[in-house]
């Protein structure tokens, strides 16, 4: 049998085939534009995603026999706020998980309400990208849209609705509404009074890996596949990610250098740090896990490359950085604000230490570095906990940059495992949909027999302590700049 893994991101939407073994049959990938009305805000139109992912879907398929697709999932951009009317139309733009409007709502929540309670009800607290505060934003600011509101739901359950009929969510991507109780694993009625929000108006929850429905019939027939496929219920792009990198079970590591950039640790239990610096999110396997997210992290190199210094060479330019542990330009990569663990959305990108013998390549490895360093931040919170982590995996297009992976083994001393397919959350789609078909009996098993580590990035004793030398004058530069942050 086949399965379509469907990959909701920021800037595209990835969709993967995949056979019964594991194999990936064909990638296809379809951009969308993103809209940021106001500095700082970030919004897209479900229907463009819904158009990119039928298109997408069609030419997936085109040389395969469609009537053997069995399942379709997804791992979606998590926290975006997408409203439903009474007839099923979507009311105004999702506000997307990097949007950062709502810092008045995010006091509220997070100093009215308490950080205490917040983490009580959902093991987390307020962050400007998360779903309640949008709400809360909604309800003060477009009381006419607020009111019209029938149905609430995530990016890539949108698409699962489009495609079943369905109103879903899984337990991954609810955990980053900040609306559910990640503990055990349903909506927190304390939450849902404090936003105002009816429970029937979100989704049924199911675990990543259930069935939600079949694919629709007119749906079927447009796409050419089987009324019988099967819709699973996917999850946030980090688990999905986490679950293609084969980061089940307890303790294991993954990095993803995507738009945003997250360090994702699996854990058979539930846990909280002191700060609720890293999320306590539920993960696609059943179990927990934690994460430190970054708002922008391949994002501030493209945004270098591309509209800086006007070159999408990215191989040539990062061939003549050699002096690694050595350069004495930091780059803070803050372009959207920063969630984990400062969660300021007004912090903003800051180069310091040039001279006047800095290179363009300085520059170029500062970006890079910057990264790195941000998050070795959410490491530390981490390690601080107890969590003892000596390797990782490591996806997303950032990843596939060996420079960069180097620079993450050293910076925060871990073993980094290169995996034979880096298609992060796209390819634990697809075996999330094989696991819910019944091709695996369960996520580990899927991850077990199908993810395959094909080179490791081992640390290098010398390098590893220049970089960490270099990361005690990084950690310096954020509390210097925060006082300034919030007068620009
Ligand atoms: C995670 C987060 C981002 C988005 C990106 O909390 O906000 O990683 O999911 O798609």
């Amino acid at each position: 049998m086949l399965y379509i893994g469907i990959d909701l991101g920021t800037s595209a939407v990835k969709l993967l085939l995949m056979d019964g073994d594991g194999k990936i049959l064909n990638i296809v990938s379809k951009e969308y534009p993103i809209f940021f009305p106001k500095t700082g805000w970030s919004e897209q139109n479900p229907e463009d995603w819904y158009l990119q992912v039928i298109e997408g879907i069609k030419e997936l398929i085109s040389g395969a026999d469609g009537s053997l697709v069995a399942g379709i999932s997804f791992g979606g951009q998590m926290h975006g706020l997408v409203i439903l009317d009474d007839n099923g139309r979507v009311i105004r733009p999702a506000i997307l998980w990097n949007d950062g409007r709502t810092s008045k709502e995010c006091d509220y929540l997070n100093n009215v309400i308490g950080k205490d309670k917040l983490s009580e009800y959902t093991g987390n607290i307020s962050f400007t990208g998360f779903t309640a505060p949008k709400i809360l934003w909604l309800r003060d600011n477009e009381p006419d849209n607020f009111a019209r509101i029938a149905k609430i739901m995530l990016p890539k359950d949108y698409i699962a609705y489009r495609l079943s009929g369905v109103h879903c969510t899984d337990v991954s991507d609810a955990s980053g509404m900040l609306l559910f109780d990640v503990k055990n694993r349903r909506w927190s009625k304390e939450m849902c009074e404090i936003c105002g929000v009816e429970e029937a108006q979100l989704a049924k929850v199911y675990e990543s890996y259930e069935v939600v429905g079949t694919v629709l019939p007119e749906v079927a027939k447009e796409l050419g596949i089987s009324e019988g496929c099967k819709v699973v219920a996917g999850a946030g792009d980090n688990a999905a990610a986490a679950v293609g990198t084969g980061t089940v079970g307890d303790g294991m590591c993954n990095i993803s250098l995507g738009t945003s950039g997250t360090i994702f640790i699996s854990s058979k239990d539930y846990k909280v740090d002191d700060n609720n610096a890293l999320h306590s999110f539920d993960h696609a396997d059943g179990s927990y896990h934690l994460m430190g997210c970054m708002l922008s992290a391949a994002s501030c190199n493209k945004w270098w490359m591309e509209d800086i210094i006007g070159t999408d060479d990215y191989v040539s330019e990062q061939s003549s950085i050699d002096k690694l542990g050595e350069n004495k330009v930091f780059f803070l990569p803050y372009l959207m604000g920063e969630r984990s663990p400062y969660n300021d959305p007004d912090a903003r990108g800051v180069f310091i230490g040039m001279s006047m013998d800095t290179s363009r390549s300085d520059m170029t490895q500062a970006v890079l570095e910057g990264v790195g360093f941000a998050l070795r931040d959410s490491l530390e919170v981490a390690r601080k906990l107890g969590i003892h982590i000596d390797r990782t995996k490591i996806c997303g297009g950032g990843a596939k940059s060996p420079l960069w992976r180097k620079m993450i083994a050293n910076i925060l001393d871990l073993k980094v495992d290169i995996i034979e397919s880096e298609q992060g959350p796209g390819m634990g789609a697809c075996m999330l949909a094989a696991v819910a078909c019944g091709e695996y009996a369960s996520v580990e098993e899927a991850a077990k027999s199908i993810v395959k580590v094909i080179d490791t990035e081992i640390p290098d004793k010398e390098l590893v302590k220049k970089y960490d030398e270099r990361y005690r004058t990084f950690k310096k530069i954020y509390p210097a700049c925060r006082d300034i942050f919030s007068l620009l």
